[in-house]
């Protein structure tokens, strides 16, 4: 899909990767509404687009809130008429699976996953009302594909982005809607850097490096221009760069 006119909502648009992508999209010419959790980060966003001339409205949006999902939705179509891009971002990791309160390891799955599923439920439907298809990109992980002892809610999580994206591939000849998944490694944004600079620097050494919150938005953006590749799952690593996971032939 050609970028340029088109119009996306992009969760957890308020930070990293979503900041990230939020502003290549606008480069090119799409409009975008920067959807976040955290308003304040979310106009943060949209003033350093507005800076370089990009069309970004900021709004708050609670991905495990059906209606804020929804909403943000119509805000796409009720300030511009369309909806062309939804790029499922918004995550989170920090988790203890073994402390006392459940509520933490759940809250990732809610967030990362449910959420994922219900925001594509929702821009499926209203991608099939307008009649024009559209082009969905969750973000995976790496975590998504490889087991991660020390996040294996994070890691379940991911890999269930992974199989519920590559499921949605037929959509594409269905609908004209194109359903696929983003799998960065190690990327350098608030998220990791909760951890502490010393433990970034260690897990950097372990997987070979730390990507840019850009390296990823490229990906984004070659996904949503690549129409070729239906239920893809991209992976973007400092080593091998862009490519794809190997695609699962049942039986
Ligand atoms: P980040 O922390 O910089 O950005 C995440 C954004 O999501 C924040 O603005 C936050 O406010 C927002 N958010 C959190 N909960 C939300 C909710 N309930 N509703 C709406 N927005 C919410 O993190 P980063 O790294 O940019 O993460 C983006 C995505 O990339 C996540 O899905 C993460 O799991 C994934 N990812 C990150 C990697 C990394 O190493 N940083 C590697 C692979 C995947």
């Amino acid at each position: 899909m050609e970028i340029r006119d088109r119009v996306a909502v992009v969760s957890g648009g308020g930070s990293g990767i979503g900041r990230a992508t939020v502003l290549e999209l606008a480069r090119r010419g799409a409009r975008v509404i920067a959807a976040d959790i955290n308003l304040a980060g979310a106009e943060e966003t949209a003033d350093l687009a507005g800076r370089e001339g990009g069309i970004v409205i900021a709004r708050r949006c609670d991905v495990t809130h059906t209606e804020d999902l929804a909403g943000a939705m119509a805000c796409a179509f009720e300030h511009w008429g369309q909806l062309d891009i939804v790029f499922n971002n918004a995550g989170i990791g920090g988790e203890d699976l073994f402390a006392d309160d459940p509520g933490p390891w759940q809250r990732i799955i809610e967030i990362n996953l449910v959420a994922v599923i219900d925001a594509t439920r929702i821009a499926v439907r209203e991608m099939r009302r307008a009649g024009k298809g559209g082009v969905i990109i969750n973000t995976a992980s790496m975590g998504g594909l490889l087991p991660m002892p020390d996040s294996p809610v994070y890691a379940a999580s991911k890999a269930g982005v992974v199989n519920f994206t590559r499921s949605l591939g037929y959509l594409a000849a269905q609908d004209g809607i194109r359903v696929n998944a983003i799998c960065p490694t190690f990327t350098d944004t608030p998220l990791v850097r909760r951890s502490g600079d010393e433990r970034v620097e260690e897990v950097a050494k372990l997987v070979g490096g730390i990507l840019q919150p850009e390296d990823v938005a490229a990906g984004v953006i070659e996904l949503i221009e690549d129409e070729s590749r239906a239920g893809a799952i991209m992976r973007v690593t400092v080593r091998g760069g862009r490519d794809y996971a190997r695609e699962v032939r049942p039986y």
